[in-house]
């Protein structure tokens, strides 16, 4: 008999390092594989069963994954920001988006293998989003999951893509063959908004002024953020991310009445992050020198996304609003990052 596990690809990144340390915490949990193509830090390496360093456009390394094992779960994490994606449009998209096509072929296979769907949790992201002006931004209401899916960015395209992937290999994979198949995959999504997290600091994405802000400041470096002070997108903190990926995992299918959800904690504009960030560090330096085209990209973002559908469905509740992410989580928990 194989063994069962939960696969998590991208593990190495921030996301990747709060699941495996809140995954590790369950009780009644399955193995952890973890997927990268960079080596999974030393720290987290007693918590996970096997660590695979590989890349996941590589086929014939997936291959031996399903040969090894029965995957009950997949949190497919890898990808390349948005920033990031913009220097290497092409890289980008074969990593996003055929890489994703790989790993639900794969759940695919297993759920047929183990005759039962394989859950496969995909993180997306406020980048599907594509606002036509600021004055639009401005006088929007909380943006909806199907309103205004016309991003501009190579990222945001792919994570829409992938969106509707998910919807196909979940109910219309080869649907004009002549035996349907009985069993396809549990596609669930949540869409992150920028991620806030007090131990690691992001690379590649178009959020990350706050973040760098942040851990700047914490370690007494100045900081010029990228964009201008009324800069508002969605934020949330690292711990609600994981927590929204583990409660959507963990809802019944029944409950479901979307493929995908937005989630979202707190909407602050720049300066209130600068502000809130300086009362915690008194010799914070902060500045502010947009970078035109960065700043051109958060533009198109929502300041608030709507998420009453993840609460209605699977009670998405996040637990830190902005002063209590700073008071309770960031700010104690960085301070002690930097003392070390
Ligand atoms: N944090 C991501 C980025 O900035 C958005 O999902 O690219």
């Amino acid at each position: 008999m194989r063994k069962k596990i939960i696969l998590i690809t991208g593990a190495n990144g921030e996301v990747g390092h709060g699941l495996i340390n809140a995954l590790a915490e369950q009780a009644n949990t399955p193995d952890i594989v973890v997927l990268d193509i960079r080596v999974l830090d030393k720290a987290m390496r007693a918590k996970v069963h096997e660590v695979k360093v590989g890349d996941i456009l590589d086929t014939a390394m997936l291959e031996t994954l399903t040969n090894e094992y029965e995957i009950d779960a997949i949190f497919h994490l890898a990808a390349l920001l948005s920033t990031h994606a913009e220097f290497n449009p092409e890289q980008a998209h074969r990593v996003n988006v055929q890489g994703t096509i790989n790993l639900l072929r794969l759940s695919l296979e297993q759920s047929r293998m183990r005759e039962k769907p394989v859950k496969f949790i995909y993180p997306s992201s406020i980048a599907v989003y594509g606002l036509p002006d600021l004055n639009t931004k401005a006088a929007s209401k909380p943006i909806k999951e199907r309103e205004y899916n016309t991003p501009i960015t190579m990222y945001g395209m792919n994570k829409l893509y992938c969106e509707h992937l998910g919807r196909y290999y979940a109910r219309h994979y080869r649907q004009l063959a002549a035996t349907r198949e009985t069993h396809m995959i549990d596609f669930r999504c949540v869409r992150f908004p920028g991620l806030i997290s007090a131990t690691t600091v992001p690379t590649g994405g178009t959020s990350d002024f706050a973040p760098e802000m942040l851990h700047a400041a914490a370690s007494g470096k100045p900081y010029a953020a990228f964009v201008r002070e009324d800069t508002r997108i969605p934020f949330m903190a690292m711990p609600d991310a994981v927590q929204a990926l583990l409660k959507l995992a963990d809802a019944p299918r029944e409950k479901l009445s979307q493929l995908v959800y937005n989630v979202t904690s707190f909407s602050p504009a720049a300066a209130e992050l600068r502000d809130l960030t300086a009362s915690a560090f008194s010799g914070a330096k902060i500045t502010f020198e947009p970078h035109l085209q960065r700043q051109n990209i958060l533009d198109t973002w929502p300041a608030e996304v709507d998420d009453t559908a993840a609460e209605a469905d699977w009670g998405w509740s996040p637990q830190y609003d902005l002063l209590h992410a700073f008071e309770d989580y960031l700010i104690p928990t960085i301070r002690q990052r930097y003392q070390d």
